[in-house]
């Protein structure tokens, strides 16, 4: 069982698909508190409505990130957190939180890192032109999106497909590859080497992805 710590900037359905999980009782967490930067974040709602625990710490009340982290790292603390879950949490983090969390902070981004790094990652990709793309889970380090990966699954990008409707497929992964981390990381299966994640008894079968670019029947 992992205490975890959940911070939010928005909507919330990552976190909704980790209370989901806990709920149905195959991930083995209890979310200790839920932190968001903004009061009017949909996903404190969501955390209201789970029974869970809230604080918000509005950033502009700080006079640098610093001191902001020092407030996150205060509340987390006091929840008595050991893994923190950034959640669709839109501030950079500093050595603040690191150093109080060091290998226990993960967040989750909507690409194959490394590519497509900072905002609007699904808008980045269409725009590229890239046939595949997916989500990451990965430890939080000093720079943004770049720590060590621990999970990553692939969504196939459509000929039609929008930001939007690309987002929602890519969403999906995000709410199974999470929970899915976290109870690897509450299992104590992960291990860090370097830029590599080493998942204990991890069965990963090489393999392929094939999208289907043949002519439709119609
Ligand atoms: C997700 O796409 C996540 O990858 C990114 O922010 C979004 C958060 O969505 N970091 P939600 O708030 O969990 O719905």
């Amino acid at each position: 069982m992992v205490t975890a710590g959940v911070l939010i900037s928005g909507t919330g359905t990552n976190l909704q698909a980790i209370i989901d999980r806990i709920a149905a009782g195959t991930l083995d967490c209890r979310i200790a508190v839920v932190v968001s930067n903004r009061a009017d974040a949909a996903g404190l709602d969501r955390a209201r409505r789970a029974g869970l625990a809230t604080r918000v710490i509005d950033h502009r009340a700080f006079s640098g990130r610093e001191e902001f982290d020092a407030a996150v790292v205060a509340a987390l603390r006091a929840a008595g957190v050991d893994l923190v879950v950034l959640a669709g949490f839109d501030r950079l983090v500093t050595r603040v939180l690191l150093d109080a969390f060091p290998g226990r902070i993960m967040n989750v981004h909507p690409a194959l890192l490394p590519a497509f790094k900072g905002l609007h990652a699904q808008r980045q990709a269409l725009d590229y032109g890239v046939r595949v793309t997916g989500a990451t889970v990965h430890f939080v380090d000093e720079h943004p999106d770049h720590g060590p990966i621990i999970l990553q699954g692939a969504v196939v990008v459509a000929p039609d497909d929008t930001a939007e409707t690309l987002a929602q497929r890519i969403l999906e992964v995000e709410h199974t590859i999470y929970p899915a981390a976290i109870q690897l990381f509450a299992e104590g299966r992960l291990a860090v080497e370097g830029r590599r994640v080493r998942i204990a008894g991890e069965r990963r079968a090489a393999g392929r992805l094939l999208p289907d670019w043949r002519r439709g029947s119609s």
